[in-house]
């Protein structure tokens, strides 16, 4: 049987070829992007993050809408779709982009001020050691931003989706991995949930 993992990153690596010209970047995941660094930059109140980490960051254009916002910031960006992380490279070099997985990120403990993932989540095949990783990269104080798909709490207990939850079972999944929840709010006309954890 094939792994459901690697089947998902062999799609990414083979998507990355038209990912910046799809239609969803401008309709979904620009918008998406927008949100996400509106809220940290609420939650930031004024402060300048000094690195920016994007997981799951697929060609790299979150961590470019941030460089406008944070133009001092050091920009890593991980994904396990190679093809992402080369095209990535090319359109950001100022920028550090690296193949890996949000289960096992490829960074020092402590040296990250702000963390996003956005519509990657679902894909994680362990999502608790995920954000086990997120939350062992943040400096203390430091805030990370997660955006994907959420199920209605009414679904809750009916349907058991693996990968995505409701906004209770994301916030306790982040608490467990030793982050504050800062804030939970729906975005793209309630359909995504961008849930704000802080490392105390
Ligand atoms: C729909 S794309 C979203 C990309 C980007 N975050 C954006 O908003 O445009 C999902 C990304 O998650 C990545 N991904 C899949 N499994 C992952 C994992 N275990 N850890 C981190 N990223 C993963 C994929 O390779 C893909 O680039």
């Amino acid at each position: 049987m094939v792994n459901p993992s690697s089947e998902d990153v062999e799609k990414f690596h083979r998507w990355s070829r038209t990912y910046e010209r799809s239609l969803g970047q401008f309709f979904f995941f620009g918008p998406v992007h927008r949100a996400v660094l509106n809220l940290v930059e609420a939650h930031l109140g004024g402060r300048m993050p000094e690195s920016v980490l994007d997981v799951g960051c697929g060609t790299g254009r979150l961590l470019r809408r941030a460089a406008v916002r944070w133009p001092t910031a050091r920009l890593v960006g991980v994904d396990p779709a190679e093809g992402m992380i080369k095209l990535a490279q090319e359109l950001t070099p100022s920028a550090t982009f690296l193949v890996g997985k949000g289960e096992a990120v490829p960074l020092p403990d402590s040296s990250v001020d702000v963390a996003f993932s956005t519509v990657s989540f679902h894909h994680w095949h362990d999502q608790a050691a995920g954000l086990r990783e997120i939350a062992r990269v943040l400096r203390p104080h430091g805030l990370f931003c997660l955006a994907d798909g959420v199920l209605p709490s009414i679904a809750a207990g009916i349907i058991a989706h693996r990968r995505i939850h409701t906004h209770r079972e994301m916030a306790a999944l982040f608490v467990d991995a030793g982050l504050d929840i800062a804030s939970q709010t729906r975005i793209m006309a309630g359909g995504v949930l961008a849930t704000v954890g802080a490392k105390s």
